[in-house]
């Protein structure tokens, strides 16, 4: 009888290292499939109404070394069976890269493994492509990436060809909720409470303003300050103003972003010709934009993709699976390698 002897490709494992800004993750791929995706938060800054740098960096540098052995053990694999370190190199906070850096650098010279620096941004849309996902895009696609640093339409060409549509001019959406989070005394971050509060609320209770900037960029600033002009307004009358109406505030702002969004991403795929449009970082865990991508989406005929929700917010998994597309192009990088704040898309 012939016997048939299937070698199977041999597979990459890799560990994906995060921490651009208050989050520590460590994640353990196998190709495209995570093994594991561990994330520590830090609670710190919770009182300060946003993150602060230093505290960050120094939280940073307690969690990273249980963060990355809690991911190794949970993936059931033994840290030689790594064949390489993806880290994040940038955009974000400098102290709190630094940590994530310098532990891939060690990480990597004391096993002799290549190292692969990944841009946040393309890791949060990476994220796509990390096979427990329901579905993934196919090229080209639009990709709305909205976090708490950036807001951004990408159009995605292939991994590694993204070039920038439009992106907000001054606050960034997941910013926007965090700001009117603290006027309204929530802590930080605000805008996962400004999503479970809008739930019972009437998001056509109070009317904000939908800028106006050209292109399909953004801009939340003037949103803010009609929001602290209206609370200040209102509380002038009633002290309680903000308690007695917390969710129909946080209804009526979530549905001016939701609908500011729209307007700029209906556009880009309108001109852009595209039907793929997914969404991307942080603010796509929020229930509005989630809902709305299908009901629009469905409306213009868009084949819609969302990442499932841990992929959403920041974690190693995106940047572990951004680090498989470049080791397969053996796109490594040196010791010499620095964090950069500023990141170039
Ligand atoms: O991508 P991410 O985890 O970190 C950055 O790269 O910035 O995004 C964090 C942002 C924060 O501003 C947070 O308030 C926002 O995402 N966010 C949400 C929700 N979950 C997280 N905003 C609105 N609704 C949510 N459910
Ligand atoms: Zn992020």
């Amino acid at each position: 009888m012939l016997k048939i002897i299937i070698l199977s490709a041999k597979e990459t494992i890799i560990l994906g290292i995060e921490s651009s800004c208050d989050d520590t993750s460590a994640a353990i791929i196998k190709n495209d499939r995570i093994l594991s995706n561990i994330v520590a938060g830090q609670k710190v800054h919770e009182a300060f109404g946003g993150v602060v740098p230093e505290l960050a960096s120094r939280a940073h540098q307690q969690n990273i070394i249980p963060v990355v052995d809690a991911a190794i053990k949970k993936a059931g694999i033994s840290k030689n069976d790594i064949d390489a370190v993806a880290f994040t190199r940038g955009p974000g906070l400098l102290g709190s890269l630094l940590v994530g850096v310098s532990f891939a650098k060690s990480f990597a010279l004391g096993l002799n493994i290549p190292m692969i620096e990944v841009n946040h941004m393309h890791g949060h849309i990476l994220a796509h492509f990390i096979a427990d996902n329901e579905k993934k895009p196919s090229f080209p696609f639009l990709c709305l990436t909205v976090s708490g640093g950036h807001t951004q339409i990408v159009l995605v060409e292939d991994y590694f060809k993204m070039s920038i549509v439009g992106e907000t001019k001054d606050d960034a959406a997941g910013e926007a909720f965090d700001k009117a989070a603290k006027l309204m005394g929530l802590p930080y971050p605000g805008g996962p409470l400004i999503d479970k509060y809008a739930k019972e609320g009437d998001p056509n209770k109070f009317e904000f303003p939908i800028s106006n900037v050209g292109g399909y960029d953004f801009s939340f600033s003037g949103l803010k300050t009609a929001l602290l002009y209206f609370l200040q307004r209102e509380i002038e009358k009633n002290p309680n103003f903000v308690k007695d109406n917390l969710h129909d505030i946080c209804a009526s702002f979530q549905q001016t972003i939701i609908k500011t969004l729209f307007k700029k991403l209906t556009k880009a795929a309108k001109v852009y010709q595209v039907k793929d449009v997914a969404i991307a970082g942080g603010v796509s865990a929020n229930s509005l934009l989630r809902s709305e991508l299908q009901r629009i989406g469905h409306n213009h005929s868009w084949n819609t993709f969302i990442p499932k929700f841990e992929y959403c917010t920041d974690n190693a998994g995106m940047i572990a699976i951004a680090g498989y597309y470049k080791y397969l192009n053996k796109d490594f990088v040196g010791q010499e390698i620095v964090p950069t704040a500023r990141m170039k898309f």
